[in-house]
């Protein structure tokens, strides 16, 4: 794999990605990013790599439903492997509006995989980076294995369903040469403040509210981005063609308690001029509907065929992430006021 194109590599985990490779793997080739710049569409978290290392790195503002774009991508630039991170992402937005989550992950996915089929004689791998909602929810015991049934409950779990199977069959129907990857939910630097985390660390830098919802008791399984990122690489380098890794951190937190943990991370690193708690801007919302109670992945496949355990315990994790965000109030400000998107404008009409 030389030139790799990563698609929605200006989000949160893509760009880490791409930082990952680029800087901290061995990966040796070209790295073509392919994105439409949606609102979690941020070239400045990867500034400094499109600055220095302009002979490995390409970006294309383009989309993946868009088969003349990526065509030309191809043929330009001699892809030999995909990573598909491109997708609508927020399962609240997909409640509110589906039509997005159904073009980008259904219809864009089929898009980047005609393509695919189109140039197999130079395709070494297509990676699919997909989400454990896929399986739905769990009750108080049991874990998500490979051989999990699908049963989404969200519109964004649907769609992101819907394009792992059709990975899938272009795996076996066409010999296209996939992996998928299926991961819990990620933390860390870069993440858009609509997800659990940053959301609440930003709002407690403020004493504003934290919006729990429910009662709190809904339990994610936490994993640090980088970890997530170098499964990734490790399956797209030595994963079985044609097969499904389930990639999670061991780290089941019920939110209220995750939320309780930013507080009181926080005031140990920064506390409030009048030393109290931050845990008294917690504040229980109305619940989401349909809101999956519990997600808990078994990863053993994952850590048995290649070797891959997560690095960063999540108090570690969590210490680091806070502190970036912390350290990157630019970022912090620009995203939240919109400016980047000004920026995005005036660069790409
Ligand atoms: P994100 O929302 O931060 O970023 C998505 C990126 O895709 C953005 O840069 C956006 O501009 C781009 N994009 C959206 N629509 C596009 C289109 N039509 N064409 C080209 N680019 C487009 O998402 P994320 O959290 O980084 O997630 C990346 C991938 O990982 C997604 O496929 C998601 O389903 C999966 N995933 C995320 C998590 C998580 O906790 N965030 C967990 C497991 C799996
Ligand atoms: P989120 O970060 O949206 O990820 P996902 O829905 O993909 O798991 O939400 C993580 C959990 O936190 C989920 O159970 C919903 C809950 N949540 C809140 O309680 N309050 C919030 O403001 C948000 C955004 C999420």
């Amino acid at each position: 794999m030389q030139n790799i194109m990563v698609t929605g590599g200006c989000g949160f985990i893509g760009s880490v990605f791409i930082r990952h490779l680029l800087l901290e793997s061995d990966f040796d080739g070209r790295i073509i990013n392919l994105d439409k710049l949606t609102y979690a569409g941020n070239p400045e978290n990867l500034a400094d790599i499109a600055g220095t290392l302009s002979e490995r790195y390409v970006f294309i503002k383009a989309d993946i439903c868009d088969t003349d774009d990526i065509s030309h991508a191809f043929d330009t630039y001699a892809i030999d492997a995909v990573c598909n991170f491109a997708a609508e992402s927020h399962v609240d937005r997909s409640i509110v509006a589906p039509d997005a989550f159904i073009k980008t992950n259904i219809e864009g996915t089929f898009s980047l995989l005609e393509v695919a089929r189109r140039n197999i004689d130079q395709l070494e791998l297509f990676h699919h980076v997909s989400t454990d909602e896929v399986y739905g929810s769990l009750g108080a015991s049991g874990f998500f294995t490979e051989q999990t049934s699908y049963r989404p409950n969200s519109p964004y779990s649907a769609s992101k369903a819907a394009s792992d199977h059709l990975v899938r069959a272009y795996g076996k129907t066409y010999g296209l040469p996939v992996t998928i990857s299926n991961c819990s939910n990620n933390y860390g630097p870069y993440q858009f403040p609509e997800k659990l985390i940053p959301l609440m660390i930003l709002n407690a830098l403020e004493d504003k509210a934290l919006p729990v919802y429910g009662d709190g008791r809904n339990i994610r399984d936490w994993l640090y981005v980088k970890d997530h990122c170098r499964a990734v690489w490790e399956i797209m380098k030595n994963g079985t063609r044609g097969q499904t890794y389930n990639i999670g951190g061991r780290c089941e937190l019920a939110n209220i308690d995750t939320v309780s943990m930013v507080c009181d991370l926080l005031d140990d690193i920064q506390p409030r001029e009048d030393q109290t708690s931050r845990r008294d801007l917690i504040s229980f919302v109305k619940d989401r509907p349909g809101h999956d109670l519990r997600y808990a992945i078994d990863s053993s496949k994952l850590e048995k065929e290649l070797g891959w355990t997560p690095r960063e315990s999540f108090e570690s994790g969590l210490r680091k992430t806070i502190q970036w965000y912390l350290d990157n109030s630019q970022w912090v400000e620009r995203v939240k006021s919109g400016e980047y998107r000004e920026w995005i404008e005036q660069h790409y009409q």
